[in-house]
């Protein structure tokens, strides 16, 4: 029996940044996508999977990520910063260029393992991030959830919004998806998020 070595993701590097899925040739790993709203912490949750602190950049500007942005991990796995979804503040043109560009990523790539859809545990169920997860479905796109911002309001709260946003996929699918509760502030669950990652890879390379 052989055991691929441990997974570190502290050795994730910047690849490339894609603006057509044409481009994405080269690549043969396995890719761990990342996609939500605006603003919902996709680039916190990367940074933090990685210890980084900037690789995935930040900003408390909306729209900051607008490529297909490529990690990579020890040349085992790679990590996909995707564009948010329902920006406000972007022009409706370059919105479409935008979703246009996700669609076929998770239409087209032919090693994305899962996309993760991140959802903001702070606010209540939101209809666009169920309109994602409804569409990963219906496309048969492997879909798996994670809550960000769990430290942001009172447990409680946080609590019944998730299990609001539960409910609700429930409806929809039939198996829920894998979920992962995190916190970037806080770092909870990203151990549990990342020893998740390294099982999937370690069950590909030794099935
Ligand atoms: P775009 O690339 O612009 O779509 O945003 P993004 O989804 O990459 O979000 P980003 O990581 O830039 O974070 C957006 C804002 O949310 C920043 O002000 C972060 O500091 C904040 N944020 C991210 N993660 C957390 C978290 O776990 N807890 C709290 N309280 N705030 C967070
Ligand atoms: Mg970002």
């Amino acid at each position: 029996m052989f055991y691929l070595r441990s997974v570190n993701f502290a050795n994730a590097k910047f690849l490339r940044s894609y603006s057509l899925v044409e481009q994405i040739t080269d690549n043969k790993n396995p890719e761990f996508a990342f996609i939500g709203r605006s603003n919902v912490g996709k680039s916190s949750l990367i940074n933090a999977l990685t210890s980084k602190k900037d690789m995935a950049k930040t900003s408390a500007k909306p729209g900051k990520t607008q490529l297909v942005n490529f990690f990579d991990v020890e040349s085992i796995l790679n990590l996909v910063d995707l564009p948010g979804y329902g920006y406000a503040k972007v022009s409706k043109q370059k919105r479409e260029v935008f979703e246009e560009l996700i669609t076929e990523y998770l239409l087209r790539s032919d090693n994305l393992f899962i996309v993760f859809a991140l959802i903001d545990a702070a606010i209540p169920p939101q209809r666009i991030d169920l309109e994602f997860m409804a569409w990963c479905g219906e496309h048969r796109v492997p879909v798996g959830v994670i809550f960000t911002k769990t430290d942001k309001k009172k447990s409680k709260i946080v609590e019944a919004n998730m299990t609001a946003f539960e409910d609700e996929l429930s409806r929809l699918f039939e198996h829920l998806p894998v979920t992962f509760e995190t916190s970037a502030n806080t770092k909870q669950g990203i151990e549990t998020l990342s020893e998740w990652i390294e099982e999937q890879v370690q069950s590909i390379a030794h099935p």
